[in-house]
């Protein structure tokens, strides 16, 4: 497969401080477009899959701050991960998330997935 960057929409796509899925090369991808107060956007792009029990469900998790950056937060069972390095931050042994580049370019929206 190529990992040649892919269009995935425009800016207006991705509805501010949630998650969206999109889906590139047969994988879900959670797009994640924080877009706090005076800051500038964020964006973020993490597996679709939870490992914790293999549900497609993080692009509906709930997006919040650890200090130490962005984390999404499962809506199921609250199993946390960092959307910078995609670290599982909880307890147990559970597998770290698989990050994408994402880039912004002339109003829309790239990811490079292999
Ligand atoms: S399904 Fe996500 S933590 Fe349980």
């Amino acid at each position: 497969m190529s990992n040649s960057w892919n269009k995935v929409g425009s800016i207006s796509d991705f509805p501010a401080d949630l998650g969206s899925c999109v889906k590139v090369n047969e994988q879900q991808i959670a797009v994640f477009r924080i877009a706090e107060n005076g800051s500038p956007e964020k964006w973020y792009a993490v597996q679709n899959l939870n490992p914790y029990n293999q549900r497609m469900v993080l692009s509906r998790g709930i997006v919040g701050c650890t200090g130490a950056g962005h984390k999404v937060t499962c809506p199921l069972h609250k199993t946390p991960f960092s959307l910078k390095d995609g670290k599982h931050l909880g307890e147990g042994d559970v597998s770290d998330l698989k990050t994408y580049p994402l880039r912004v370019e002339n109003n829309e929206v790239f990811l490079q997935v292999d």
